[in-house]
């Protein structure tokens, strides 16, 4: 039974302040995801060491080689903090950089090796994969959100549980999150439902939204759920519908 677990870069570094790392909420989201290890592949944001840059650089509207290198560099250093908290806490994983394994065209995943993330569930490794730049073959570079990456492989994978963990309770509505959304209900709520509170090249709510929206679309339904809280992420891990439930219109 593989699960897609998805911590937001807002929850593990402050997305304000380039290279900021939140290192008390690396530690306990590690903790909290060791509670529940088996078959899960997590993605986690850039958080501000990936859109700080990659906003100076204007990726990815212009290309920039430099801005690549300095974006790619700052979250393989997230993740590399990631995986030393899980291995910490007691998770065997590896790290899966997605710009060495994808291509994408106009944006979108194209091309996927993902072999490498099946044998490790097989071999008992956690992957860990993080929003990244990526090659594109239509306009030479761009950015592959952990959004993206999350509703792909558990495409793929046919992942039972797809849990996308943020800073916020789920979609909210007037300040309350939804239990549940469809298609149908977001294109009545329009401009409501927004974007992001810090600096966020990949679409902030919305985005995050569309992407699992696509998925709902497939028959797998997803979650969007408040990582910052203690104990959010063991239940999601577990099944449990907390936050605002992403699902197909009826
Ligand atoms: C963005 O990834 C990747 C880059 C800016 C390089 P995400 O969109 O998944 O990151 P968060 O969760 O918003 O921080």
């Amino acid at each position: 039974m593989t699960r897609i677990l998805k911590i937001g870069g807002s929850i593990l570094t402050d997305k304000n302040q380039e290279l900021a790392a939140r290192q008390g909420e690396i530690t306990r989201v590690a903790r909290e995801i060791a509670s529940h290890p088996e078959d899960v592949v997590l993605v986690h944001g850039a958080g501000s060491f990936g859109h700080i840059p990659a906003k100076k650089y204007r990726l990815p509207q212009e290309f920039s080689r430099q801005g690549l290198r300095v974006t790619h560099s700052g979250v393989a250093r997230l993740c590399e903090m990631v995986v030393e908290a899980l291995s910490q806490a007691g998770v065997d994983c590896l790290p899966v950089h997605p710009l060495s394994c994808l291509l994408l065209l106009d944006g979108r995943i194209d091309r996927f090796f993902i072999e490498p993330i099946k044998e490790m569930l097989e071999g008992g490794i956690m992957p860990v994969l993080h929003g990244d730049v990526a090659m594109d073959v239509a306009g030479k570079a761009a950015i592959v959100s952990g959004d993206q990456l999350v509703a792909y492989l558990a495409k793929v994978l046919q992942a039972e549980v797809v849990a996308v963990g943020s800073n916020v309770d789920g979609v909210l509505f007037s300040g309350r999150p939804l239990p549940r959304i469809t298609r149908e209900e977001l294109k009545q709520m329009g401009s409501a439902i927004g974007g992001s509170a810090g600096v966020d090249v990949t679409g902030g709510m919305r985005g995050k939204l569309l992407e699992l929206l696509d998925l709902a679309d497939l028959g797998i339904d997803s979650l969007i759920f408040n990582a910052g809280k203690e104990g959010n992420i063991a239940r999601a891990l577990k099944g449990e519908w907390v936050g605002t439930r992403i699902g197909r219109t009826n």
